[in-house]
């Protein structure tokens, strides 16, 4: 366990807008920042993270919390291993405890068990570099070679697998790792009960999260042996889904961000290259064909990708299939192609930075020449070429969302070609009602708010939904001012009016309990019994104390109320030039208001019920039965009166 000291120490050291940052681009929105929520593929930012308040709102999904609710959600950690990494960002030190039980060690998630296989995997392979006879004679020798400096090999974490069956397992196996994570994240493999390593006699490239853990590596062979692949890569894990990763992000995200463009290229020895080279807003696909979900990554950064292939045959028609997933994206895509022979990794070796910058700047084309460059290799002469080429092109513009942005696209096509615009707009169509209803046939699977997600038939009736509101407002007004001194006025036994001083944590406790009421929402109950417990030990809990708890559905609650509060003052403040202290200055009357407007809303509830059961059972009810039910209704029905005139009295006032 995480001491509580700890806890708050971690707590009030992370910066909230820091570490989504390294997840999402984020932008400054008056106070807040805003982004594309990571939890959907949404166009418009709906993502709001608050620095004064150290929350964030994802408006699409209903999503919220603290920095630690945010892990959670983005990473799939539990709350230990959240508190764990941000401890581990910021540098403070948890106190190791007293050795962990069986049963402690066996709840480590299976997630941090590959994680931390991985991370000591990784450790091992470089020490195998620098360290080793064969390392540095085989493996840093070729990295030499190949012109990758000390401070590159440092910074990608590159290494080195021992050319024998089994040098990784075994000392894995005795330092304690277990076998059965080993063989889950790839590393070895057991057959006929003898297990060994999966790379072995290759460099090895680790590939790592956009927080920089290790999820796998790429392991390059030092052979020429044709029959050897090239490459071996981990297999796919919980922790590693290749379509998810883009291999260099977690380096690149910055320069991204700051060139507002991101080059995507092949391989591993690309991305390190160029990196060296200085062109460091740079990732790549590693091996797989891009996927929508990698393109969504970048585009959390920039809208714009330029993709730098080979020039060769496959290099072409994979940057062909990219152009349209990244216009699909309703992102921006430039191409660059090497000459013949080159790819990014060798030409940037070949020349001087300078001259790659200027090589890169001269040769980038948008895709419409690019794909018409390919095309017409053949010359333009040829009528039915150019018509089929022109229909490639028309078909990439097709996939682009905006409307206007195809618009634009179709005059650039229109003048270059000298085709007419009408007949290029009607074979646009053609297209769109083509993609559209292949997209429709898709099950569409939207993150809506939780609202929306609601079927029609549980949607709460009005009343209900009165009901809801009461208690959530008179739950946060616990929440945001419990510890607040309050002053009402009472009778004593003698009939004089006395003033009493209280904090509005106990006299919501005291007026609830005293009418033995209690919240029907369980997340509400939970935190009404947190403070009740609290108060009975002269503790004031505020509601950064509850943001700490491991219990997310209060933590998403107490940020909810906080955003909406930090929203409404900002509004207010901007918007109308008013100052809205008015409800700290009034909080006598906003906390007997919200206490009196619950009590009304549990009386008409309880009137509501009477009602209905008199109706169903009114012929088969004996008499004193029904005679008391019509009393109690009567009597509530003078209760809510009374109720109804405090509430209009403090309203009023
Ligand atoms: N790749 C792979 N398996 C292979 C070959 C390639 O997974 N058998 C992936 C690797 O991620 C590689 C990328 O495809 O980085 C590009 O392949 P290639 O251009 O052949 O390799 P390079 O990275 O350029 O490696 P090198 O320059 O060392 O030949
Ligand atoms: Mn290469």
């Amino acid at each position: 366990m995480i001491p509580p000291h700890i806890v708050d120490d971690i707590m009030q050291t992370a910066r909230i807008e820091e570490v989504i940052g390294e997840f999402v681009q984020l932008k400054r929105a008056g106070s807040n920042l805003k982004g594309l929520s990571p939890f959907t593929d949404e166009k418009t930012a709906s993502f709001v993270v608050s620095p004064a308040k150290q929350i964030f709102k994802c408006f699409s999904t209903g999503k919220g919390g603290t920095v630690v609710s945010f892990l959670m959600e983005k990473e799939h950690y539990s709350y230990p291993e959240a508190l764990r990494w941000l401890a581990d960002k910021y540098g403070i030190t948890i106190p190791a405890d007293r050795p962990a039980t069986q049963e402690e060690l066996a709840a480590i998630s299976e997630r941090e068990s590959l994680h931390v296989i991985n991370e000591f995997a990784q450790e091992h392979f470089k020490s195998n570099l620098h360290n080793t006879d064969e390392g540095k004679r085989i493996a840093l020798s070729y990295f030499t070679e190949r012109g990758y400096r000390p401070e590159i090999i440092e910074k990608f974490q590159l290494g080195y697998s021992i050319n024998k069956p089994k040098d990784f397992t075994d000392v894995a196996l005795k330092k304690g790792y277990k076998l059965e994570y080993m063989e889950k994240v790839g590393l070895s493999k057991t057959k006929d009960d003898r297990s060994f390593d999966f790379f072995r006699g290759r460099v090895m490239f680790p590939i790592h999260s956009i927080s920089g853990r290790v999820l796998g590596f790429g392991g390059r062979t030092l052979f020429t042996d044709k029959k050897i692949a090239k490459y071996f890569n981990s297999p796919e894990s919980i922790i590693y889904n290749k379509s998810e990763i883009l291999y260099g992000l977690h380096f690149s995200k910055g320069e991204i961000i700051k060139y507002d463009n991101c080059f995507l290229c092949e391989g591993y020895t690309d991305v390190i290259s160029m990196y060296q080279a200085g062109i460091q807003n740079v990732v790549s696909s590693s091996g797989t064909s891009l996927t929508k979900e990698q393109i969504r990554l970048v585009k959390r950064y920039t809208n714009n990708i330029t993709i730098l292939y080979d020039g060769d045959a496959p290099g072409i028609k994979a940057s062909f299939r990219g152009i349209d997933l990244i216009l699909q994206e309703g992102m921006n895509v430039k191409v660059v192609l090497f000459p013949e022979g080159e790819d990014p990794d060798s030409y940037s070796k070949a020349v001087s930075t300078s001259d790659l910058e200027r090589y890169i700047t001269d040769s980038t084309q948008d895709f419409i020449s690019f794909k018409a460059s390919i095309l017409l290799e053949e010359g333009e002469n040829d009528p039915i070429k150019k018509a089929s080429l022109i229909k490639e092109i028309v078909h990439s513009v097709s996939l682009i969302p905006d409307q206007i942005t195809r618009n634009v696209y179709m005059q650039s096509i229109s003048e270059r070609f000298d085709i007419n615009e009408q007949i290029l707009s009607s074979e646009l169509i053609k297209l769109r009602n083509e993609t559209q209803s292949k997209v429709r046939q898709e099950p569409i699977q939207r993150n809506k708010s939780f609202d929306s997600q609601v079927p029609i038939e549980d949607i709460p009736k009005a009343t209900e939904v009165q009901g809801k509101h009461t208690e959530h407002d008179l739950m946060r007004i616990m929440i945001l001012y419990g510890p607040n001194a309050v002053v009402i006025e009472e009778l004593n036994e003698t009939g004089e009016k006395i003033k009493i001083e209280t904090s509005v944590a106990e006299l919501i406790c005291h007026e609830l309990s005293i009418d033995d009421l209690v919240f029907a929402d369980p997340v509400f109950n939970k935190i009404h019994q947190i403070i009740a417990t609290s108060l009975s030990e002269n503790t004031f809990l505020k509601s950064s104390y509850f943001k700490r708890l491991d219990d997310q559905q209060i933590v998403q609650f107490v940020s909810d109320i906080e955003m909406s509060q930090y929203e409404i003052s900002h509004n207010w403040i901007t918007k109308h030039k008013i100052f809205t202290n008015t409800e700290m200055d009034k909080i006598n009357v906003a906390v007997i208001g919200s206490i009196y407007a619950f009590k009304l809303n549990k009386v008409e509830e309880r009137i509501r019920g009477i009602q209905k059961s008199l109706v169903a059972n009114e012929l088969e009810l004996p008499d004193e039965e029904l005679m008391e039910m019509l009393a109690e209704q009567v009597s509530l029905e003078q209760v809510k009166i009374m109720i109804s005139q405090k509430l209009g009295r403090i309203i009023i006032r």
